[in-house]
């Protein structure tokens, strides 16, 4: 692994989620002190939801969340209210809880009935809306880890992996029998920080792979070219 990975292992789960709203908090509050905004591009799956529960709850006052911006890394081709939908679990998790007005959060609307490429278009828009048409540079992207080594929809072997000039992409996923929108490698590489968020057996070997500096699969590119946090816990820390 050329780049620096600061990983930070807890036996507890808790405690790894603990830890990164911590973390997270520091980053966000830094960033609106300095900037007047943070913005934040959020994880999807299942990990990631205790997290966001623990944020609204004990860091509801830890800072003005009104002046964070919500984005995703990726999301899935369900409507917004689907229950595997990134965006509904972030809603019902973190946005709801804390009251977050509407217009600063960012779904990547993607719908079976819409076009996904004008979806993908339009978000990259909203990107670069505030970056005057550069790379967007988040405060913080958080990621979790897939056990084929994918982070959030750059699963290996898929064409979005190549992509470097589009911000956002349609990635087929042949596995899914379908397509994912998903952030691109240069916004990941752009990000201020990443941090990724691994919990369970299920992710050890893929974790270990990183750990073992390799840098073929997605994740593990993404840890070689710069610098990463991982929160994780023990199960997804030991050796293989
Ligand atoms: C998604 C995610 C994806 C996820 C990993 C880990 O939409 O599924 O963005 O990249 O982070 O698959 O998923 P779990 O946290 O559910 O293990």
């Amino acid at each position: 692994m050329s780049a620096t990975a600061d990983i930070h292992a807890y036996t507890k789960a808790e405690d790894v989620f603990a830890a990164c709203a911590e973390f997270l908090v520091e980053r966000l509050a830094a960033a609106v002190r300095d900037r007047g905004v943070a913005r934040i591009a959020l994880a999807g799956g299942g990990t990631p939801r205790r997290l966001y529960q623990l944020l609204a709850h004990r860091y509801r006052d830890a800072l003005d969340w009104q002046a964070v911006e919500f984005y995703f890394g990726d999301e899935r081709n369900v409507p917004l209210d689907h229950p595997d939908s990134n965006f509904r679990m972030a809603r019902l998790s973190l946005f709801e809880p804390l009251g977050i007005q509407p217009h600063r959060t960012f779904p990547m609307i993607s719908d079976q009935q819409r076009d996904p490429e004008r979806d993908a278009d339009a978000y990259e828009v909203a990107l670069r809306r505030w970056t005057a048409g550069k790379v967007p540079r988040f405060d913080v992207t958080l990621l979790g880890l897939g056990s084929d080594g994918h982070f959030a929809s750059l699963f290996p072997d898929t064409p979005a992996l190549a992509e470097r000039e589009r911000l956002v992409a349609v990635n087929p996923v042949a596995k899914l029998h379908g397509h994912r929108l998903t952030l691109t490698f240069p916004v990941f590489e752009a990000a201020r920080d990443v941090v990724f968020l691994v919990l369970g057996n299920d992710k050890r070997p893929s974790l270990a792979r990183i750990r073992d500096g390799l840098a073929e699969l997605p994740a593990e590119r993404l840890a070689a070219k710069r610098p990463t946090h991982w929160f994780v816990d023990r199960a997804a820390a030991r050796a293989p």
